[in-house]
């Protein structure tokens, strides 16, 4: 008989016991961002239709939600408004009493342990749905948008919130929010950049539950485009240089190779946000039974640190740390 010269990689396989000590990627509790829709109005839970599991809050039922995250050990929620009205500059935005500034007042005073995130954008403040000021003839212009979201920052971080998430898109947003915190005196609350946000078709039902979606147009002009990945890196670099302390990656599922691209190229935490789109696909799939949404959910999730990630905000965090829970 020929000799068969192989290696045996089944050997570090043959029990559980045995998986568990060669394990290289693990998913921790503190791993994890819930994000969280707070409306403006009284005795508010509505469930977001394309999104099982998701409601949008009134202040006064924030608590709801909240007392399940804390007990979870979910160290962080990322905040998204809808408020009661909205404008052409997104007033409500850095409105001192905006819904956002009143959760964080809320969360703050409640649960002083969890760090909040305000998520820095307009277009859930818009009339025209869009993430920037828009010209009369429907351009998005950059520079005057600057100023009104280093405002929205501002007013977030009296509210009290512990970090600033811009996902604006607008050139120059970490330069222009850095500046405004820090003379404001916030120069210690640290910018979580959307730094790499691709303009993705995955982000739907998410435009469903903060009610964001663009009036007209798209937005082509400012997020990026799925098929480019040295842009990501310029991305990147300029809101490193500008100061990010965070870099997020959005979407996260179609996107691994860049979240990798970015653990390896910079030092920076890297977070990647498993949007409202793929929470959506593997819902619609587990309800039918089409898969298993445990199995899936801790798979997927897993996937995005073994790609790199450091944190990731997800709408299936509550649901990941009690199934992580019962193994
Ligand atoms: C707003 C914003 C969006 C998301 C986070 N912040 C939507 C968009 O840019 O259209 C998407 C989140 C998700 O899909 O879960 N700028
Ligand atoms: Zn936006």
């Amino acid at each position: 008989m020929t000799e068969l010269n192989f290696k045996r990689h089944r050997r570090l396989r043959q029990s559980a016991t045995m998986r568990a000590m060669v394990k290289e990627t693990y998913l921790h509790k503190e791993d994890f961002i819930y994000p969280i829709f707070v409306i403006d109005g009284e005795n508010i839970k509505n469930p977001v239709d394309s999104m099982p599991g998701v409601y949008q809050f009134s202040l006064d039922r924030l608590s709801e939600e909240m007392d399940e995250v804390v007990s979870l050990g979910i160290p962080s929620v990322i905040l998204f408004g809808l408020p009661a009205e909205k404008d052409e500059v997104g007033t409500q935005a850095f409105h001192d009493h905006g819904i956002v500034q009143e959760a964080t007042r809320f969360i703050k005073k409640n649960y002083p342990d969890v760090v909040v995130i305000a998520d820095t954008c307009l277009c859930e403040f818009t009339s025209h749905g869009h993430c920037g000021v828009v010209s009369e003839d429907h351009k998005i212009l950059n520079d005057p948008s600057l100023d009104i979201l280093a405002k929205t920052a501002v007013s977030q971080a009296q509210a009290g919130a512990d970090i600033i998430a811009p996902s604006n898109m607008m050139d120059g947003f970490v330069a222009a929010i850095r500046k405004g915190l820090d003379e404001a005196g916030f120069e210690d609350v640290p910018i979580m950049s959307y730094a790499v946000k691709y303009a993705s078709a995955y982000y739907g039902p998410f435009r469903d539950a903060a009610d964001g979606a663009p009036k007209f147009g798209d937005r082509k002009t400012y997020q990026m485009d799925p098929s480019n990945r040295n842009e990501a890196m310029r991305e990147a670099t300029s809101d490193v240089e500008e100061g990010a302390d965070f870099l997020i990656v959005k979407p996260a599922l179609s996107y691994l190779d860049i979240v990798r691209d970015v653990r390896n190229n910079y030092d920076l935490p890297v977070v990647a946000y498993n949007v409202s789109g793929e929470y959506a696909m593997v819902k619609a799939a587990a309800i039918n039974g089409w898969v298993n949404e445990k199995q899936i959910v801790l798979e997927t999730l897993t996937g995005m640190k073994r790609a790199g990630a450091d944190l990731i905000i997800t709408y299936h965090a509550k649901d990941a740390v009690r199934w992580m829970e019962e193994k």
